[in-house]
């Protein structure tokens, strides 16, 4: 039997499909970590999972390496002593992971890999060493450093060094606006800002899966629009395409750049998820690597493309570090539904023309609900995913998707925002 445990410190949705299929294993001992009790976080598994789970650690903070070792260790007691893989998805947690790895010499990434791919500036140093292509950066540590970089780079964008989520990246036009900004939060050597080339043109994904450090297979997806316009426009809906052929020459360079990343980072075996751009120029910049499985329905289209369970997948490589790459056989892509304005959701237009028009795609869909709250992330209230072996089909489909449904958001008065 293999010693198993999954550090899930909420119990989210996304986090449980990777949860059940890690707990799924053949031949598995499978136990938990996690900041809820164990009769809550039971009730959020199916259950024909439950009886699976037969360890369990309730701990007040898994990002602390010291909170996390005790709960590991005390599952590992329930285990019968063991831990040969420790695993969770979550991106804040992935050092954290690594280091309790390291303190009880637990195969897979090491602290020092993971701050690489954790620490977006070290990790572009990396890159960038290894002749990578990646934005212009500045880790600045002073006022004084970061406007000296504005000087000379404008527009730019600023970030926390480890941020997530896009939460708190945003793009300077002027030099103004970096002034106010250090007003308000002046870098400093304990508290850098990260400044980076305002990277113009598109921008995609590059996720991998590795197997004992051999990059085994990739899927390439692109954004529109990008997710930095999209967390500055609210009501913005957007879209994730899977194209069914990614071997083509437009796809070269990222393909080569993409591996060599991998490598040079250290991934081990699991998932990785790496954003980056396409120039109008034609060149590429590579903008971040994570060590975990895509977020937002991505390990989902990856699965439809390819008619395999990337859930199941990523656990397998992670845990038996062995994955057989399967053929893509379908262009795949979401939609991703976003109301106007403020309040729960009202109602939803266009829902039955684009069931008549595009019903045969749809594989996936989560319709908002009227009286659903309205959504604090990007993902939106709702999302719709098309399948389709040709590509410029499921391009079209979210394209009216997009330009067809309409959230309405509002108050229980009656009144509407938004069109
Ligand atoms: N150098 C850059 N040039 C242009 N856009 C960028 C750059 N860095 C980030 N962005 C935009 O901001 C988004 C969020 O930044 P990112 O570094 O990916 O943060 P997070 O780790 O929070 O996802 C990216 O998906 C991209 O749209
Ligand atoms: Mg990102």
């Amino acid at each position: 039997m293999t010693a198993v445990i999954f550090v899930a410190p909420y119990g989210l949705d996304s986090t449980m499909r990777f949860l059940s299929a890690a707990a799924s294993l053949p031949d598995v001992d499978f136990g938990v970590v996690s900041h809820e009790s164990a009769e809550s976080f039971t009730q959020k598994l199916p259950p024909e999972d439950r009886p699976r789970v037969t360890g369990y650690a309730q701990v007040a903070d898994a990002l602390d390496p010291d909170h996390l070792e005790a709960g590991v260790r005390e599952v590992s007691g329930q285990l019968g002593g063991r831990v040969d893989a420790l695993l969770g998805i979550l991106e804040p947690l992935q050092e954290s992971l690594a280091i309790v790895r390291e303190r009880l010499g637990i195969r897979g990434m090491d602290a020092e890999e993971a701050h690489r791919f954790r620490d977006k500036a070290h990790m572009k140093d990396v890159l960038r060493a290894n002749g990578l292509p990646c934005a212009r950066h500045c880790l600045a540590t002073s006022p004084a450093e970061a406007m000296a970089f504005a000087a000379e780079q404008l527009p730019l964008v600023a970030k926390p060094p480890a941020g997530a989520g896009a939460i708190d990246t945003f793009r300077i036009d002027e030099p103004g606006q970096l002034e106010s900004w250090i007003a308000a939060a002046p870098p400093s050597p304990e508290r850098p800002l990260l400044l980076e080339e305002f990277v113009q043109g598109r921008e995609y994904s590059f996720d991998s899966i590795s197997a004992g450090g051999e990059h085994v297979f990739h899927s390439i997806s692109s954004y529109a629009p990008t997710p930095l316009m999209v967390m500055e426009t609210p009501w913005i809906q957007w879209t994730v395409l899977l194209p069914r052929s990614i071997d083509g020459p437009e796809f070269e360079a990222i393909r080569t750049a993409g591996s060599a990343a991998l490598t040079a980072l250290g991934m081990t075996s699991g998932m990785t998820h790496m954003e980056w751009f396409r120039r109008d120029d034609g060149s590429i910049a590579i903008s971040e690597v994570a060590a975990r499985p895509p977020g937002a329905q991505i390990t989902s289209l990856i699965s439809y493309a390819h008619d395999i369970d990337f859930y199941r997948a990523w656990a397998e490589v992670s845990v038996f570090e062995r994955f057989d790459p399967p053929e893509r056989l379908y262009a795949t892509g979401a939609a991703y539904l976003r109301g106007q304005g403020d309040g729960p959701v009202v109602g939803v237009d266009g829902i039955e023309e684009i069931q008549n028009e595009l019903g045969d795609l749809v594989v996936e869909a989560r319709i908002p609900q009227v009286g659903q709250p309205k959504a604090s992330g990007y993902e939106g209230e709702g999302y719709v995913i098309l399948r389709h072996p040709e590509t410029s089909v499921v391009a079209d489909g979210l394209e009216r998707i997009v330009s067809k449904l309409r959230v309405h958001l509002g108050h229980a008065d009656g009144r509407e925002d938004g069109s």
